[in-house]
């Protein structure tokens, strides 16, 4: 749709309406209607403000302040008419605003620009993303501590390189994935408490001549103070990367929580059993069980990677103030904000639900010569041997017990005595998958009870 006549906004000085291609590119209603409310908060604070300073009268205020919850109504009970030739939600509400309330509604825009005022609707915005982030993954590390409690000593392998390394338990590794969402949680709650400074009022990009009150709209719509450089406060996106950053981290710890869920519930390893209602069956294979929303998760580091990279590019050398350019942040980080949240509701389900095959872990546990470093260990610590030939001594016992088909606990002490004539009965403790982590008491070991204290840290610091 092509207007014949130029902008009623701002099409003074033009003869002729925009190009159908012009108003197609330019136009951003299609997406920042999302903000609707962000904007008519804003507008109302601003309103407000105009008023307390004598800069509109009370009466014109009421009028705009009143006429913007009509209109706020009308886009929530999705009556209102977006229009693409007001291009953007600020002037399709004022445009409306003028339509309700008349000549008023007119006095909205002094003292402010669309520059601040689509800042500030965007932080607002993505002020509650941090706010959701946070619920979320608080949602997610309180299902974890679930499942670490239930588990704090069941034994399972520990990997490196993806091969058997050591013993640990389930309630250990639960937890590792408690401190990585916990570092997201302080990650998302520094960059809001960074971002939490109130643009509105930084007009075009020069600040206004207007005697404007800004920490009275600051602290209507809940920011801590205003930014104190008016080129900078409308120029500024950096909260919107904080936000991709911190996103792109925690989509990151999900993929690789997600890829070991897929690994754990296959039926090569059985760690867990996922629940029915967190997989899909096949339409041609009816044995199988899919883990589809875990695979999701593990795919959404995509998009959302993708969406930092995406506006980092957008920002960079931009030239202060405002560009045009900057319209095309909005998108990306509707779409990372989707993701993570229904990818964070996704995996606090899955762990919610799923349940660890303990004999399975334990029988994976035993195996893969898993307390290897423990034999190498008893020899230091009984024998006086040196680390190194205790190593040794310890790959010799390996070898031997591959070759025999067997695992170490497997082998007869005259067999051990082959490697080495001290070894005693006693060696057979420590061959032990339980005595093994419940050797691992050093601050945030694996053995169960230094689990359950982490547990009860995480319980603490929740409350
Ligand atoms: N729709 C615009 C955006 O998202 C609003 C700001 C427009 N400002 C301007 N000077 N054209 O960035």
């Amino acid at each position: 749709m092509t207007d014949t006549t130029s902008n009623k906004m701002w099409g003074g000085r033009f003869a002729a309406g925009p190009d159908a291609i012009m108003e197609a590119i330019n136009a951003s209603i299609s997406f920042d209607q999302r903000m609707a409310a962000q904007d008519i908060a804003g507008s109302r604070a601003h309103a407000a403000m105009l008023a307390a300073q004598d800069i509109i009268s009370d009466s014109d205020a009421d009028a705009i302040r009143k006429g913007l919850l009509t209109v706020l109504s009308e886009i929530e009970g999705g009556t209102f008419a977006y229009s693409t030739a007001l291009e953007d939600i600020h002037m399709n509400v004022e445009a409306r605003l003028k339509e309700v309330i008349g000549e008023p509604a007119g006095r909205l825009h002094t003292g402010r620009s669309r520059n601040d005022q689509v800042a500030t609707d965007f932080k607002l915005w993505v002020r509650d993303q941090f706010d959701a982030a946070e619920s979320g993954l608080l949602a997610l590390i309180q299902a974890l501590l679930g499942q670490a409690e239930a588990g704090a000593d069941w034994v399972m392998p520990g990997f490196t390189h993806l091969q058997t390394a050591q013993p640990v338990t389930w309630g250990h590794h639960m937890m590792a994935y408690v401190e990585m969402f916990g570092r997201d949680l302080g990650r998302m709650r520094d960059a809001r408490a960074r971002m939490n400074e109130s643009p509105l009022g930084a007009a075009a990009l020069a600040g206004t001549s207007f005697p404007i009150d800004r920490d009275m709209t600051a602290q209507a719509l809940g920011f801590d103070r205003p930014s104190a450089n008016s080129l900078d406060a409308v120029s500024d996106r950096d909260f919107a990367l904080e936000f991709l950053g911190a996103a792109s981290i925690c989509a990151m710890h999900l993929s690789r929580f997600a890829e070991e869920l897929v690994i754990w519930s296959s039926a090569q390893f059985r760690f867990v059993t996922l629940s029915d209602r967190f997989s899909t069956g096949s339409s041609i294979m009816p044995q199988k069980k899919n883990p589809d929303a875990a695979e999701l998760i593990r795919a959404k580091i995509g998009r959302i990677m993708g969406a930092n990279v995406a506006l980092m590019m957008v920002m960079k050398g931009l030239p202060l103030a405002y560009s045009k350019d900057m319209q095309e942040d909005k998108e990306q980080v509707f779409d990372a904000a989707d993701n993570l949240m229904l990818a964070l509701a996704a995996m606090e389900g899955m762990v919610k639900d799923m349940s660890a095959n303990r004999d399975s872990l334990a029988a994976a546990a035993g195996s893969g010569f898993s307390t290897a470093t423990d034999l190498a260990d008893w020899l230091v610590r009984v024998l006086g041997l040196p680390f190194r030939d205790a190593h040794h001594i310890t790959g010799s016992l390996v070898a031997l017990a591959e070759k025999n088909g067997c695992d170490l606990p497997d082998l007869t002490l005259d067999q051990m005595k082959t490697a080495h004539d001290g070894i005693t009965a006693d060696v057979f403790d420590v061959l032990g998958v339980e005595n093994s982590v419940n050797s691992r008491m050093s601050y945030g070991g694996t053995a169960p009870a230094q689990v359950r204290a982490q547990v009860a840290r995480w319980k603490g610091i929740l409350g």
